[in-house]
C-alpha cells in the first residue's frame, strides 16, 4: 500500500534533487484575490511569478498544496470527484520548457514510483484558431517510448486562467490505466480582459498531480475512497451508522469529503454564514447532515472530523484550530438538525389529508429546509407517499425563471431567495418597523435587513437595549394586525408622491422615477420592491427571538413566524 504521505514525500525529494525548492503550503483562503473563494490549485499563489515578478526561492518550486474546488459539489458522490483534495505542484518560472518538464514526469513515474510505461498515455493540444498544434510535447513523448497520444482541443487541453484573467496555455494530460493523474501546463500566454490572449514575457511550466487520485491508481483502486486518504473516515462513519461502505457508497462519500473539506476551511479562520465562503461551508456541513440522516445518523459531524486530524497530522493548522473546528462543527449542526425538524413538519402537514405531494411542495422542502432530493423520496416511500421527480425538477425551472427576472428587487429587499417562508418573513418586516415605531417612538427608521428562510434580521435606529414588555407590545401590535386578515395592496407613484402619502423608506437616494408603496390595512405604509404575501393571514405568529446591539445608535432583532 502506497499511502498518501509517501506518495508527497517522494514528489518532493524528486523535485528537491532537480533542484526545486519547497515552498509552503498556502491557506485555502487566498491573500489579496477577491476573484475566487478558494485556492484551487497550487499555481493560486503564484500568479505573481507567472507574470513576471521574481520569487524570492528562485525559478524553480515544488509543494503539496490543499485545495477547494466546489464547481461541482452535486458530482461529489462517486468514486473520484471531491471538493477537498491536494494538489502536488512542480514549477519553472521561465526557467526549463517542455523537454524536461516531461522527461522529470515520465521518470518520476516510471523510475520512482515504477509504473510501466505500457500503462501510460498521454494527451496534446490539437491546436486552435493561432495557437498551433503542440507537435513538441507529442515528440518528447514519442521519443521516450510513449506511444498511446491522443490530440485534443481547448476543451480539454488547455488550462486557465483561474479567474477571468491571467496565465494560461496548452497543457498534456498524463493518464494510467485511462485515469488522469497529472496535468503539466504550458503557461506562455496571458489572457487579457478583452478575451485575447498574449504571449507571456516567460514561458512557465505548471503542473498538478492528484493526489487521491494517484494513490488510489498505486494501489490499484477504482474508488478514491479506499484509499488512506478516506479509509478512516469511511470506517467511522461504518462505526456511527452500524452500515456498510457497500450499498451506502454515495451517502458515505459525500459525508466524509463534506466534513473533511469543512475542517479544514474552519482551519483557515472561516466559520459557517451566510457570504461568500462561510457560505459554502454553511452548505458542506448541511449537506453532510442530510446525507448523515438518509442512513440514519445524527449529532455525528464532531466524531466523522476525528479521523481526519489522524490522517492529516501533518498539517500543524488542524491541531492548532481543533478546539474552534469541532465547536463550529456542532453548532451549524444543531442549527441545521432544528430547520430539518421544522421541514418535516412542513412535510407531514403538505401530506396530512392525501398520499401525495406536488412538485411545489417538494421543491419548497428542498428550498427552504434544505431538504435533497433523495431525503424526500426516501421519506415519500417511507410513508407511502405518491411522490414524481419530474414535477419537483418542473417546480424548480419555474423558480429559476422567477428568481432571475426578481433578482434585482430581492437584492433591493434584501431577501436570500424568494421562497414562501422569506416572503412571509419580508411582509413582517413592515408589520415589525410599523410596530416598533408605535412603541418606541415615530423617528425609529430602519438600518437593514436580511431574511432567509428561517428568521428575519432587522437592524433600526435606537440607542438601547429594549425592555421586556417593549417587546411584548411589538409583538402584540404585529400578530394584531396579523389577526385583522388584511389584504396587502401596492400602488406605483413617484417617489415625491410617496413620501408625502406618508409612506416609509429609508434609501432615499436609491430610488428611480417610480417606486411601488405597500400598504398593510391602515396599519403599514413602505416603499419596498417585494415580493409580500397577499394576505396576513398567511403569516402565523409573530416572535421576537433575539435583540442585540450592532453599534452605537443601532439595534438588531431577529424574529421569526411560528
Ligand atoms: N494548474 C493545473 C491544474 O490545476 C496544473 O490542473
Amino acid at each position: 500500500m502506497t499511502t498518501r504521505k509517501e506518495l508527497i514525500k517522494k514528489y518532493l525529494e524528486f523535485f528537491k534533487s532537480k533542484d526545486h525548492k519547497v515552498i509552503s503550503n498556502a491557506s485555502l483562503i487566498p491573500e489579496n484575490d477577491p476573484t475566487v473563494l478558494f485556492t484551487t490549485a497550487g499555481m493560486h499563489p503564484l500568479v505573481p511569478y507567472l507574470i513576471g515578478q521574481k520569487h524570492p526561492q528562485g525559478k524553480r518550486l515544488v509543494n503539496v498544496q490543499r485545495c477547494i474546488r466546489t464547481g461541482d459539489i452535486e458530482e461529489v458522490g462517486d468514486e473520484t470527484h471531491h471538493t477537498f483534495f491536494e494538489m502536488l505542484g512542480n514549477w519553472s518560472l521561465g526557467d526549463y520548457w517542455k523537454e524536461d518538464s516531461i522527461k522529470y514526469s515520465f521518470d518520476f513515474l516510471t523510475k520512482k514510483l515504477k509504473i510501466p510505461k505500457e500503462k501510460i498515455n498521454v494527451t496534446c493540444f490539437k491546436g486552435e484558431k493561432n495557437i498551433l498544434k503542440d507537435n513538441e510535447s507529442s515528440k518528447i513523448w514519442k521519443d521516450l517510448g510513449i506511444n498511446k497520444i491522443k490530440f485534443l482541443g481547448k476543451k480539454d487541453n488547455w488550462w486557465g486562467p483561474a479567474g477571468t484573467t491571467g496565465p494560461c496555455g496548452p497543457d498534456t494530460e498524463i493518464f494510467v490505466n485511462n485515469v488522469e493523474i497529472w496535468n503539466n501546463v504550458f503557461m506562455e500566454y496571458n489572457k487579457t480582459s478583452k478575451g485575447k490572449f498574449e504571449p507571456l514575457k516567460q514561458k512557465n511550466v505548471d503542473t498538478g498531480m492528484g493526489v487521491e487520485r494517484t494513490v488510489a491508481v498505486l494501489n490499484g483502486y477504482e474508488d478514491n475512497y479506499l484509499t488512506n486518504s478516506f479509509k478512516l473516515i469511511i470506517k467511522e462513519i461504518e462505526k456511527l451508522s452500524n452500515k456498510n461502505y457497500k450499498g451506502n457508497e454515495r451517502e458515505m462519500r459525500i459525508i466524509a469529503d463534506h466534513i473533511k473539506a469543512s475542517v479544514f476551511i474552519i482551519a483557515d479562520g472561516i466559520i459557517p454564514g451566510n457570504s461568500e465562503q462561510s457560505y459554502v461551508l454553511r452548505r458542506l456541513i448541511r449537506r453532510a447532515v442530510r446525507y448523515g440522516k438518509i442512513i440514519g445518523i445524527k449529532n455525528f459531524t464532531t466524531q466523522i472530523a476525528e479521523p481526519v486530524f489522524k490522517i492529516f497530522d501533518d498539517y500543524p493548522e488542524l491541531k492548532k484550530h481543533k478546539k474552534t473546528i469541532l465547536k463550529e462543527l456542532k453548532k451549524e449542526e444543531d442549527k441545521f438538525l432544528v430547520t430539518l425538524e421544522k421541514g418535516l413538519n412542513k412535510f407531514k402537514k403538505f401530506t396530512s389529508n392525501k398520499k401525495q405531494l406536488s412538485g411545489k411542495e417538494s421543491f419548497l422542502l428542498y428550498q427552504s429546509f434544505g431538504f435533497p432530493i433523495e431525503m424526500i423520496e426516501e421519506e415519500c416511500k417511507k410513508q407511502k407517499i405518491k411522490f414524481s421527480v419530474n414535477d419537483f425538477e418542473k417546480a424548480n425551472k419555474e423558480h429559476q425563471k422567477l428568481s432571475r427576472t426578481a433578482t434585482a428587487g430581492r437584492f433591493k429587499s434584501g431577501l436570500a431567495d424568494n421562497s414562501e417562508l422569506t416572503t412571509k418573513l419580508h411582509t413582517a418586516a413592515h408589520l415589525l418597523l410599523e410596530g416598533l415605531k408605535q412603541t418606541l417612538g415615530k423617528n425609529i427608521t430602519q438600518k437593514g435587513s436580511n431574511i432567509n428562510a428561517e428568521r428575519l434580521r432587522f437592524d433600526f435606529s435606537f440607542p438601547r437595549k429594549l425592555e421586556e414588555k417593549e417587546v411584548k407590545k411589538i409583538e402584540y401590535l404585529v400578530n394584531s394586525e396579523i389577526k385583522k386578515e388584511h389584504k396587502i395592496t401596492v400602488q406605483e407613484m413617484s417617489p415625491q408622491e410617496a413620501k408625502k402619502s406618508g409612506a416609509a423608506g429609508s434609501f432615499d437616494k436609491k430610488y428611480g422615477n417610480k417606486v411601488s408603496v405597500y400598504s398593510i390595512g391602515n396599519f403599514s405604509k413602505e416603499i419596498c420592491a417585494g415580493p409580500h404575501v397577499k394576505n396576513t393571514k398567511e403569516l402565523g405568529t409573530f416572535k421576537i427571538k433575539k435583540q442585540e446591539s450592532v453599534g452605537a445608535g443601532t439595534r438588531r432583532i431577529k424574529a421569526t413566524l411560528e
